[in-house]
């Protein structure tokens, strides 16, 4: 009778341990998933901060070409160029070449690889945000409105917090425009509730058209577009909650999709 027992016992063991194995083992393929879906996700904002860049550049290349296009035409035909005029265009591509300049240089201010924590001021933040997709929203009549109630400092990830505000405000341009709406806004709002920073980003472009309004932070859910990979705003939930300790969620307001993102200030964790 003991002896059953202990080949019980044993043959319990053993299976624990196979179970803890097999637990682990799952443990660490949920993690590598997870690693796989946010270097998806990043470079899909890479795709749309490339993308916004093209259209921000196109218009200083052209005012580049136009700069010598009389220059060239003189030189072509053998006339005189003075100086003054030649001064001229050179301190002009040298102004535009600046602006070029640091577009890229916010770009790469925007994915460099500087995971500490750090604390940053949120409406600053924002604006450079807001500079980096203006040319896509100017260039689709989008009315962008930031209001700032309070201006808090926010501790976490700053490159990482501009990815989820791109995330969001670029989910926004695209329903606007794919629904055609008429007179489309944007309005930011900055805020502070208690210890928490609080940014409210509200659209009017008729709001989240899904039964559940929170699957659109699960993986790869993506509808109404065509070219979506549905994995931005889960991205946006993992930096916001996971990596931040803060607070992500939405709900349709009267005229379209409303964000709200709460994130704690000054931790010293
Ligand atoms: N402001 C919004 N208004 C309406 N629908 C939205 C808005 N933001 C997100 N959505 C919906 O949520 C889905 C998931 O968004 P996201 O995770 O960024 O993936 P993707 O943009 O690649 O589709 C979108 O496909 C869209 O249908
Ligand atoms: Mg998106």
């Amino acid at each position: 009778m003991r002896q059953t027992n202990l080949n019980d016992f044993i043959k319990l063991e053993e299976e624990n341990k196979k179970l803890e194995y097999k637990i682990e083992e799952e443990v660490k393929k949920n993690v590598q998933k997870e690693k796989v879906l946010l270097e998806q996700s990043k470079l899909a904002s890479m795709g749309e901060m490339l993308c916004s860049i093209s259209h921000q550049w196109r218009q200083p290349l052209m005012e580049i070409n136009s700069l010598f296009m009389p220059i060239e035409a003189k030189v072509k035909l053998e006339n005189s160029v003075n100086k003054k005029e030649l001064l001229a265009a050179i301190t002009k591509l040298n102004e535009i070449t600046t602006y070029m300049s640091n577009t890229i240089n916010d770009f790469r201010n925007f994915f460099s690889e500087n995971k500490q924590k750090q604390k940053f001021n949120l409406s600053t933040q924002i604006n450079a945000v807001v500079n980096i997709l203006s040319t896509s929203l100017k260039e689709n009549n989008i009315k962008l409105e930031i209001v700032v109630k309070k201006n808090p400092e926010v501790y976490g990830l700053k490159s990482e917090y501009s990815q989820v505000l791109i995330n969001i405000v670029n989910n926004a341009r695209e329903m606007l425009v794919l629904r055609k709406i008429d007179k489309p806004l944007i309005k930011i709002t900055i805020d502070k509730q208690e210890d928490n920073a609080v940014v409210l980003i509200e659209d009017n472009a008729g709001g989240i058209k899904t039964k559940n309004i929170n699957d659109i932070f699960k993986p790869f859910v993506t509808f109404e577009k065509s070219n979506g990979t549905g994995v931005g705003l889960f991205m946006s939930k993992v930096i916001i909650e996971k990596n931040m300790d803060g607070n992500i969620e939405v709900q349709n307001s009267k005229n379209g999709a409303l964000f709200e993102i709460l994130t704690p200030q000054n931790l010293t964790k």
